[in-house]
C-alpha cells in the first residue's frame, strides 16, 4: 500500500513538472491585441525625450498610461529618479514589465523605482502624477483629456504622435526623433 501511495505521489509530481514544462513562456509581441490599443513600443530615443521634455526629476510621481513592456516607467525611474507607475490591462504585460523593472534594478515602490499595476487606464486614479506619459491613438488622448486637463496645475504629460488641439504647450511643442514623430509636451 505504501508503495502504491509513493508511485501515485511521484507519477503525480512527474505530471506537475511536465504540465509547468509545457506552459508557453510568455513572449510579447510587436502589434498584439490590447483592449483599447495594440501594443508597440515607444522607441529609446523618444522615451528619453518625453521624460527631459517633461523635466522629470526625483520629485516626480511619473505615470504612464498603457505601460506595455514598462520601458517608460523604467526609464523614469532608472534614468531619472521618479517614483513611475505604470497601468496595463494586459496581465501578462505586467508580469513582464514588472519582470523587466527587476531586471533593471528598479523594482518597487518609491523614488528611483517602477512598478507596473494591472488596471484600465480610464478607470484607474492617476490623480496624484505629476508627469503623464501617454503613446496611445489621437482617440485616446481625447477620451483622457478632460481627466487629465481637470487635475491640478504643476503637471506635465507627454504624448505621442499628435497635439490635441487647445491648450498652449509651454515646452518646444514638435519635435522628431528618426521617424517623423510630433510630441507635445507641457508643464505648468
Ligand atoms: C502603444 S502601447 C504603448 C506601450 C508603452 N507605453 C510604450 O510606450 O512603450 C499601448 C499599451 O496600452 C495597453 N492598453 C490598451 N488599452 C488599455 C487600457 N484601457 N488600459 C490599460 N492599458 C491599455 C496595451 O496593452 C499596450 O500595452
Amino acid at each position: 500500500m505504501k508503495i502504491q501511495v509513493r508511485s501515485f505521489v511521484f507519477f503525480a509530481a512527474l505530471l506537475l513538472s511536465f504540465g509547468a514544462a509545457a506552459q508557453p513562456k510568455f513572449e510579447p509581441q510587436v502589434g498584439q491585441a490590447g483592449k483599447d490599443v495594440i501594443w508597440v513600443p515607444t522607441p529609446d530615443e523618444v522615451v528619453e525625450r518625453m521624460l527631459l521634455m517633461a523635466q522629470t526629476g526625483p520629485n516626480d510621481i511619473h505615470f504612464d498610461l498603457g505601460a506595455g513592456d514598462g520601458k517608460i516607467a523604467i526609464a523614469a525611474a532608472k534614468k531619472f529618479g521618479a517614483r513611475a507607475t505604470g497601468i496595463e490591462y494586459n496581465p501578462e504585460m505586467v508580469k513582464h514589465a514588472n519582470a523587466n523593472a527587476k531586471a533593471a534594478g528598479v523594482d518597487g515602490v518609491g523614488p528611483g523605482k517602477a512598478t507596473i499595476r494591472h488596471g484600465d487606464i480610464f478607470v484607474t486614479d492617476f490623480s496624484s502624477a505629476t508627469v503623464i506619459t501617454l503613446y496611445l491613438l489621437p482617440a485616446l488622448n481625447m477620451k483622457l483629456r478632460p481627466t487629465i486637463l481637470a487635475m491640478r496645475p504643476a503637471r506635465a504629460w507627454c504624448r505621442i504622435p499628435s497635439p490635441w488641439r487647445t491648450g498652449k504647450p509651454t515646452r518646444p511643442p514638435r519635435w522628431t526623433a528618426g521617424a517623423p514623430i510630433s510630441g507635445w509636451c507641457r508643464r505648468t
